[in-house]
């Protein structure tokens, strides 16, 4: 039987739905052979005249891969629940699908803010790697101390399916938590006994503040210089969303003046983060490579999503989960 539906796929995905297509004679793929995204140039010449896109965060899909692609594209699957890089309007326009792979992350991603957390209030990686180092000569009253996590103030920004997850969590370390969400979520903050709080009031009060908010034009820099001038010296600022909802440089110049205490940030405002980056010389600040979503089963989740998204685009069947549903 000769393929019908020709795909590119910028990476390969784990999971068995991907295994399967790779076998199924009904597709003709095309896989990104590296690790690397295509650059753009190879992203440009590999979708033209595909049918289905599947991609990843990291590729740009704007109106000049929807122009390489050609009228026969029928849907962009993207492995992940933000689409940020997706011009979706313009896929809109053109009557095409967006693929995204909401819910199956919330809770894995709600877990690696807490990991920051708590690496950020108790200094984890700093003093993992003093004994690395061999510093560890003794026990000191001072060692190493952080700040309580129990006890303290929790600050919400967004509070979506992950930003209620990182809530439910705290209730364990007896925490009260402050919640902020454009739209306001009564019903949600109840049941997590989060309060809904003013924008400015959430910063001002939090001890730590957790970025849980999708990055639109809205949302870019949204925790900028006059944020942190609301944040207490001590606070944390906790970022698992994306990187450019932080002002990047009014972060590091309120870290160097001790305008808020630290960060964690699995987000930057350009991935990878440039090694001669100020952030990277901080004691108090915790830097990891975009792994919110990071454990197998979960990627494994999210993959599979991607593929059923694909394989119902091609078909003309509504996507199991698009964009603006
Ligand atoms: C997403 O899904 O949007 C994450 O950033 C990657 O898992």
């Amino acid at each position: 039987m000769s393929a019908s539906y020709r795909v590119f796929a910028t990476r390969a995905l784990p999971g068995a739905g991907f295994a399967e297509l790779r076998q199924d004679p009904a597709f003709d793929l095309d896989v990104w052979p590296v690790d690397f995204p295509p650059a753009r140039e190879e992203l440009l010449q590999h979708v033209a005249g595909m049918d289905g896109l599947l991609c990843l965060i990291t590729d740009t899909i704007d109106e000049a891969v929807l122009d390489a692609a050609g009228a026969q594209l029928k849907v962009v699957s993207q492995m992940a629940v933000g689409v940020d890089n997706v011009d979706v309007a313009a896929c809109a326009a053109r009557g095409i699908p967006v693929g995204n792979t909401p819910g199956v992350l919330t809770e894995t991603t709600a877990d690696m803010a807490w990991a920051l957390i708590l690496a950020s209030a108790r200094r984890v990686v700093e003093a993992a790697e003093y004994v690395k180092d061999g510093m560890w000569q003794t026990w000191t009253p001072t060692q190493m101390a952080g700040v309580d996590v129990f006890g303290s103030t929790l600050g919400i920004v967004g509070f979506g399916a992950i930003g209620q997850a990182i809530a439910r969590r705290a209730q364990g370390f007896g925490m009260r938590v402050l919640c902020w969400n454009r739209t306001p979520r009564p019903d949600e903050s109840a049941v997590v006994g989060a309060e809904q709080r003013a924008f400015d009031e959430v910063l001002s009060q939090s001890d730590f503040v957790c970025v849980s908010i999708a990055l639109t034009n809205d949302t870019r820099n949204l925790i900028n210089a006059r944020a942190f001038e609301l944040m207490k010296p001590s606070a944390i600022l906790i970022n698992t969303a994306r990187g450019p909802i932080v002002d990047e440089s009014a972060l590091v110049r309120a870290l160097q003046d001790g305008v808020i205490g630290g960060a964690g940030l699995d987000v930057t405002a350009v991935e990878p983060l440039a090694m001669d980056s100020p952030l990277l010389e901080m004691d108090n600040v915790v830097v990891l490579p975009h792994i919110g979503s990071a454990s197998t089963a979960t990627r494994g989740k999210m993959a599979d999503m991607a593929v059923a998204n694909l394989r119902a685009g091609l078909a003309g069947r509504p996507l199991p989960n698009s964009v603006g549903d």
